[in-house]
């Protein structure tokens, strides 16, 4: 089968001044996926291998660059699923680990529970040894200016994903997150929650969402883009009318890529934009913001 991938850097007002950095760093992740897929890797080396390259960009909400919470640290969500086994990884609440995607990845493989937070969370990751940075590592002089000025607007969705379908016929999506900012110690978004994030069944669809993560927990977003893959006539249509449907419940912002079973790649969002790099049918890169 041929190899497909998505990424995306996130949906809404991303700020002129970052929207440089969010195409090449969408490209650059696209081409480190598709490099592991062309060479037979699969799909949930490739969505690891992708989100960690985003994580390490401070533009993207995600690992280093994520807002701060109310008490000035970064606490991170992040979780991978794939499609053959349906098997997922999941964390919340995380400080210090440098790749919260990487720490949800040994959780799918190798812990026998499906989501860890806090504390618990960062003790599997020191076992896994995974690479730690102070809290302080993680703030940029962008996310303390919106933390020092108590900004709580919340319509930029950092959130960075990916979504890949290997050579193998098999699915995997992951999504890692920073959260909101100045959120409330504590508080976990819909990137760790299975089916809101991000989800993957390899007889429907991958996908992966970005946004309000409080309205896209009422609807259960991925799943229900992946759901809609069975009635609808294309990807596209699919992901369409997800966002359709999460605007009319909820009257709120969101965004989603998707890849189906049939390995049709799509991407819908109502927000005013959403970051995003593919690899078209010729196998070149396209990225819009
Ligand atoms: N969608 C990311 C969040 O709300 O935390």
């Amino acid at each position: 089968m041929k190899p497909k991938v998505i990424v995306h850097g996130g949906a809404g007002e991303i700020p002129d001044e970052h929207i440089n950095n969010h195409i090449i760093g969408c490209e650059t992740a696209i081409n480190i996926a598709w490099e592991i897929l062309n060479e037979g890797g699969d799909a949930t080396s490739a969505v690891e291998a992708a989100i960690k390259h985003l994580e390490d960009i401070p533009e993207f909400d995600a690992g280093k660059g994520s807002f701060l919470n109310t008490e000035g640290f970064v606490e991170m969500d992040a979780m991978i699923m794939n499609g053959k086994d349906l098997n997922i990884g999941s964390v919340a609440g995380i400080t210090r680990v440098k790749n919260p995607i990487q720490l949800a990845k040994q959780i799918m493989q190798n812990n026998e529970h499906n989501m860890l937070f806090g504390t618990a969370a960062l003790n599997f990751a020191r076992l896994k040894h995974l690479e730690e940075r102070d809290p302080e590592w993680f703030v940029t002089e962008y996310t303390h200016k919106i933390w020092n000025t108590n900004q709580t607007d919340s319509n930029m969705y950092g959130t960075v994903g990916c979504v890949a379908l290997d050579s193998y016929g098999d699915l995997c999506a992951g999504t890692s997150t920073g959260g909101t900012k100045n959120q409330q110690p504590g508080r976990i978004g819909d990137s760790p929650l299975v089916g809101c994030g991000a989800y993957a069944d390899n007889l429907t669809a991958g996908v992966s969402s970005t946004g309000n993560g409080e309205d896209i927990m009422k609807v259960v977003l991925s799943k229900l883009a992946a759901d809609l893959t069975a009635i609808e006539e294309s990807a596209q249509d699919a992901s369409k009318e997800a966002i359709n449907i999460f605007q009319e419940r909820t009257d709120s912002q969101a965004g989603l890529i998707m890849i189906d079973s049939q390995g049709e790649i799509s991407c819908s969002y109502n927000t005013p934009r959403m970051s995003r790099a593919w690899i078209n049918e010729k196998g070149q890169i396209e990225s819009r913001v």
